[in-house]
């Protein structure tokens, strides 16, 4: 606990999700002990203070050394506290189905800062534990990497009309410690029977302007010498942060030729781009999708057409071939091969039909437009058949490392996915049966993933396996969210057609271009070194899989270690034959 390194899987849990919780901090005797103050105490009010001899824990508390240690590593040394602690809940009208935070529109003095391993998170809230709460307890709820929301909060999600599915009420013991990002949407729900003691201190960064405590200060105005003389607007632009009338500050405004301070305290931050409300874009799905790094299309297929997909899956059985094991090792995802029924628009009329509707329908077209820019590609059709006892797919991909041929941006409101593979399911995934999973968030993050997460052995609560019906279609950032799938453990056989898109920007899926086939004659007598730079755009994945120029003693030299990708047996170096 002496350095201040938290390991990866902390790092990670809080960087992809905006919070993290950490169990067993407090013996059974400290969480007795608390909980005997605050019968002493009866009540919520002034823990801190007071001449109660119990105000001893509540400061104990204040700068408890495992709560320092991680502020100290996530929002930075010199961090202060916001708010005096609170037992979340408990005053009247403290609960409330709607939720707070997010990060659009940005406030900087609450947001999630990280940049190179280094992070700065303005404002963190740690809350103790100090009394178990179950499923469906009610009390704090969260939504998973919602500190990163690019797209502003859905009215429906904010007000609580639909969780979209996205809410989590998390489990927690006596002792435990939960650390939540302000800007990670939160709530506090009504609690279902009496409430549970969770005691929130917030913390903020040492420069941070946040609340102003009742303290002597924030009754105090602070005014310029010669404030007689001042306009209001004047006035207004010399608040001094603390004192009465900082919190919120002025806001003044103009019309070019005078000022004048609004009597409406909210934030006056001009944008230089409007909402495009004939952009073709949901915008609950453009939300979901930036949080997520997936979404559900729910209905796609009718009747009709998932009996002649599955007509045709069944019609030809025999092709299916059952590959590799591909758990990578996992203990609670191990079991047999994948079984993959692959050319599905290739297959022999009528039964390619119900596959080559898919590739370009409109309702795929509308969402891959925005979701990367049009130009983009698909290879073919596969159809997913695992079995009772299929082995998972170990997760992969991710936003760290980074892969520009693979990854996810959001800029000036465009959603830049590069690869994004949709899934059709042509039958019902249930729920904890096995099938697609992913990390929500996982396509911002900027750690790398843990082994616990590849293997779903211990996933932190951070994976998702999205529950579908027959008809529904899966959309994925192929590469940016972390994804692969959970054992089968239905007894009726996986249907789930996979097809990969790759947008026009990047070759990721594709073969060589041979320097001979681009530039013909041009290249003729070329030195290895000056071959090695003619190719054309190739596959680029995560093994080092192209021929590089390495520069050793003032001389170029070509490197063709390719780490076991498939690229360097296909390679053909000048004068080598096909
Ligand atoms: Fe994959």
């Amino acid at each position: 606990m002496d350095n201040e390194i938290m390991t990866n899987e902390e790092n990670y849990a809080f960087d992809v999700a905006g919070y993290l919780h950490i169990p067993s901090v407090l013996s059974e005797e400290e969480v007795l002990s608390l909980n005997s103050a605050l019968d002493a105490i009866s009540g919520n009010g002034n823990l801190l203070g007071g001449s109660d001899t119990n105000r001893k824990f509540f400061r104990d508390l204040l700068v408890h050394p495992t709560l320092v240690w991680y502020l100290n590593q996530i929002i930075g040394h010199g961090f202060r506290l916001d708010q005096a602690p609170s037992l979340l809940g408990y005053n009247d009208g403290e609960t409330s189905i709607s939720l707070e935070g997010g990060d659009e529109p940005r406030n900087p003095s609450l947001a999630y800062r990280i940049q190179k391993d280094r992070r700065s998170c303005q404002s963190v809230k740690a809350i103790w534990v100090l009394e178990d709460v179950v499923d469906d307890d009610g009390g704090l709820v969260v939504v998973q990497a919602s500190h990163k929301s690019n797209v502003p909060t859905p009215d429906d999600l904010s007000t609580g009309a639909d969780d979209m599915g996205l809410v989590i009420q998390p489990s927690l013991k006596a002792g435990d410690l939960f650390l939540v990002a302000t800007t990670t949407l939160q709530g506090v729900r009504p609690w279902k029977e009496k409430p549970k003691r969770l005691l929130s201190y917030k913390y903020a960064a040492r420069a941070a302007i946040q609340s102003n405590p009742e303290g002597p200060q924030s009754e105090t105005e602070s005014l310029p010498r010669w404030s007689d003389e001042a306009a209001e607007a004047q006035k207004a632009v010399m608040y001094v942060p603390g004192f009465k009338g900082s919190n919120p500050p002025p806001v003044i405004n103009t019309d070019g030729e005078k000022t004048w301070v609004e009597d409406d305290p909210t934030v006056l931050h001009p944008s230089y781009y409007t909402r495009d409300p004939n952009s073709g874009i949901d915008e609950k799905e453009f939300y979901f999708w930036d949080l997520n790094g997936y979404l559900v299309v729910r209905g796609l297929m009718d009747e009709q057409w998932l009996a002649e997909a599955n007509e045709a899956v069944d019609k030809f059985q025999d092709r299916i071939v059952v590959g590799s094991e591909l758990a990578g090792g996992s203990v609670s995802q191990a079991g047999t091969g994948r079984p993959l029924l692959s050319g599905l628009l290739d297959l022999p009329d009528p039964y390619n039909q119900p596959f080559r509707k898919m590739i370009a329908h409109p309702e795929v077209i509308q969402r891959m437009n925005w979701m990367g820019g049009s130009g983009y590609r698909c290879g073919g059709a596969t159809v997913f058949c695992a079995v009772e006892g299929t082995s998972g797919h170990s997760l992969h991909d991710g936003n760290e490392p980074m892969s520009p041929s693979r990854g996810y941006d959001f800029k000036n409101g465009r959603s830049y996915a590069e690869t994004v593979t949709i899934t059709w399911q042509l039958r019902d995934v249930q729920p904890g049966l096995g099938g697609f999973a992913c990390v929500p968030g996982s396509h911002k993050t900027q750690y790398s993933m843990p082994r616990g997460i590849r293997t779903c052995d211990d996933t932190m609560g951070l994976v998702v396996q999205p529950v579908m019906k027959a008809g529904d279609v899966l959309f994925f950032m192929d590469g940016g969210c972390t994804h692969g799938a959970l054992a089968w453990k239905n007894p009726t056989p996986r249907r789930g057609v996979l097809i990969k898109y790759q947008s026009k920007n990047v070759n990721w899926g594709g073969g060589v271009v041979d320097p001979q086939d681009r530039w013909g004659d041009m290249v003729e007598d070329m030195t290895e070194e000056q071959f090695a730079v003619m190719r054309g755009p190739e596959r680029d994945g995560r093994h080092r899989t192209v021929p590089r120029l390495i520069v050793k003693d003032g001389e170029v030299f070509v490197s063709y270690d390719a780490e076991g990708d498939s690229y360097s047996s296909k390679y053909r170096k000048p004068g080598e034959k096909r």
